[in-house]
């Protein structure tokens, strides 16, 4: 599968004319060995003297020149670059090449792994990074507002609240959570966790009852609840900040399910009679909510219902859930 890496090239910065002591290059985020949840950004910084280019390679992908070595760019970005990487699922090796004069004079590698779903997880070779650290903080700091004050963190608008400033493409899709649209970030994340800040609060679907108990109550009341309800795991089907799918699922919808439910994938569901075909399970159009598409989650609740096999709207019985659709 080819990598597409985005342009890119949103900044980087020079750090005044320092002595120089030779060309360096240094993969700032994700480091070596480190384990992301988000392809959102790859940070590369040069060394003391200035280079004139970058070229990011990211698995079988490689980048053109990035020129990173104008007085412009290095007024705006000093000696970072930043790239908006799209990684494979899974391991990926990024390798960065630093040129001047027409020659590579610094490479640097880091073998990564993209968790892109909480049940792929990484191998135990790879690990837990931090970005808000107070050491990396330190790094950004010159540039950017890196100990903001509570009424900035407060702020509804791209423009004043800090987290805005590096955080942008996480909203870049379709669905946006309400609280994370606004930029209420701090609802959820504390202000002075250790050893990094801005650790998530604990407590899955605790937190979202905050807002969303009716709803959680109404889940918990139905007959037969769903497993991952049942456990308080909203996140393992939602994201908490925004998504390409509807409700700001962390997958299409059958996608989602069959990562759980394998086997429905690999038979024929709802067989219909000996030889019978199988009931298509996807598709653009669902009979009972026109307009909507039609997959697992027309015929399941996700969260719960009134049968075994929670069926749509509480319905009680398969003939009626047939009916739902095919009204003969
Ligand atoms: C020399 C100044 C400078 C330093 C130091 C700096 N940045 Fe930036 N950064 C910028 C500028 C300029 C922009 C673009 C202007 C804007 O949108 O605020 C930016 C934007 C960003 C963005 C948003 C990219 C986008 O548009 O999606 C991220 C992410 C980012 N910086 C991360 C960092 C991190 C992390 C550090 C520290 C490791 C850092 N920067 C250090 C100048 C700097
Ligand atoms: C200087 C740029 C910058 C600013 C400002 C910033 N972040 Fe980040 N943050 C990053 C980068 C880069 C990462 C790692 C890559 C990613 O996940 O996008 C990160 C990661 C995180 C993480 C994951 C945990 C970690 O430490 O790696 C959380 C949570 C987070 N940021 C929350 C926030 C919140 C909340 C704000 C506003 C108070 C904020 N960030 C402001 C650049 C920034
Ligand atoms: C409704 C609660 C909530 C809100 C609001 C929220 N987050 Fe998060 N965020 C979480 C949770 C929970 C996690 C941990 C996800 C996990 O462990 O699966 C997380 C994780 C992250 C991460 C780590 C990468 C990832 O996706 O796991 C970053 C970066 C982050 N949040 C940034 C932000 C920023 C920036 C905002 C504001 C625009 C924000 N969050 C708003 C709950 C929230
Ligand atoms: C600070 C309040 C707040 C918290 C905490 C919160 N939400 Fe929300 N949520 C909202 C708001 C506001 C909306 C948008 C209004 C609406 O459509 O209901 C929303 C919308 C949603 C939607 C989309 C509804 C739709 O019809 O598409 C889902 C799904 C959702 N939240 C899930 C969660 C999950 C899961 C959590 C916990 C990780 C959570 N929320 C935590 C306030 C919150
Ligand atoms: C097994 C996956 C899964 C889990 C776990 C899950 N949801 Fe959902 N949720 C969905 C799907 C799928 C939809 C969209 C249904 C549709 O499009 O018909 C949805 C829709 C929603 C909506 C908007 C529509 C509605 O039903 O009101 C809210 C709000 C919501 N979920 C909240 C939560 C909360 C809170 C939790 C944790 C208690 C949670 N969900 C756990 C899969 C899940
Ligand atoms: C994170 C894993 C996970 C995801 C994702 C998930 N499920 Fe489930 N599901 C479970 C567990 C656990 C159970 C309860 C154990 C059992 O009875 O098999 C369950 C049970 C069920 C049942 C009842 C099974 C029975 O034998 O009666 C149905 C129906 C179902 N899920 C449908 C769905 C649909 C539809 C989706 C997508 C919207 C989905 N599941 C997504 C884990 C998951
Ligand atoms: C057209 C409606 C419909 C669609 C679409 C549908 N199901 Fe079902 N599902 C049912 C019915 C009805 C049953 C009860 C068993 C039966 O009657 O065959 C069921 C049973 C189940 C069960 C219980 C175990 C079993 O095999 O009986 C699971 C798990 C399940 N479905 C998951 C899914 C998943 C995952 C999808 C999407 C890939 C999906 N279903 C799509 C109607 C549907
Ligand atoms: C949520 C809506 C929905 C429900 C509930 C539903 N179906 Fe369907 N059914 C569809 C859709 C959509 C199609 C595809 C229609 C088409 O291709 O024109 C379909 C097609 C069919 C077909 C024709 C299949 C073919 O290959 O041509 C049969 C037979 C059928 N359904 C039987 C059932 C039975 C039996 C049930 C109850 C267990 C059921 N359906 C429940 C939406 C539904």
């Amino acid at each position: 599968m080819p990598i597409i890496l985005h342009h890119l090239l949103l900044l980087s910065l020079f750090l005044t004319a320092l002595p120089s002591a030779g060309w360096g290059l240094e993969i700032l985020y994700p480091p070596d060995k480190a384990v992301v949840t988000r392809s959102d950004y790859l940070i590369v910084r040069g060394g003391e003297t200035p280079l004139d280019g970058v070229v990011v390679e990211i698995k079988d992908y490689r980048s053109e020149m990035l020129e990173v070595g104008s007085n412009e760019y290095r007024a705006a970005f000093a000696d970072f670059l930043i790239v908006a990487p799209v990684f494979d699922a899974g391991q990926n090796t990024i390798k960065v090449e630093g040129y001047a004069g027409g020659k590579v004079v610094a490479t640097k590698t880091a073998d990564i792994y993209f968790e892109a779903s909480p049940l792929d997880p990484a191998p135990s070779s790879y690990r837990k990074v931090l970005m808000h650290t107070p050491q990396q903080e330190a790094v950004c700091a010159p540039c950017h507002k890196m100990n903001p004050d509570e009424k900035a963190l407060a702020s509804e608008s791209p423009k004043v609240n800090p987290c805005a400033s590096c955080h942008l493409r996480m909203l870049d899709v379709p669905n946006v959570h309400g609280p994370a649209g606004v930029w209420q970030c701090t609802y959820c994340h504390q202000t002075d966790s250790k050893p990094g800040r801005y650790q998530a609060r604990p407590g899955d679907a605790e937190v979202c009852m905050e807002c969303h108990e009716d709803k959680v109550q109404e889940f918990k009341g139905k007959k037969f609840v769903h497993g991952p309800i049942e456990a308080g795991m909203c996140l393992v089907c939602h994201d908490p900040h925004a998504s390409n799918n509807p409700a700001q699922l962390v997958a299409p919808v059958n996608e989602l399910c069959l990562r759980c439910h394998e086997e429905i994938g690999e038979k024929n569901h709802i067989v219909r009679g000996v030889g019978g075909k199988a009931h298509p399970l996807q598709g653009p159009e669902n009979p009972a909510f026109p307009g909507k598409p039609f997959h697992c989650a027309s015929c399941h609740d996700p969260h719960g219902g009134a049968t075994e096999q929670y069926f749509q709207r509480d319905i009680a019985n398969r003939m009626s859930l047939c009916q739902l659709c095919h009204k003969k």
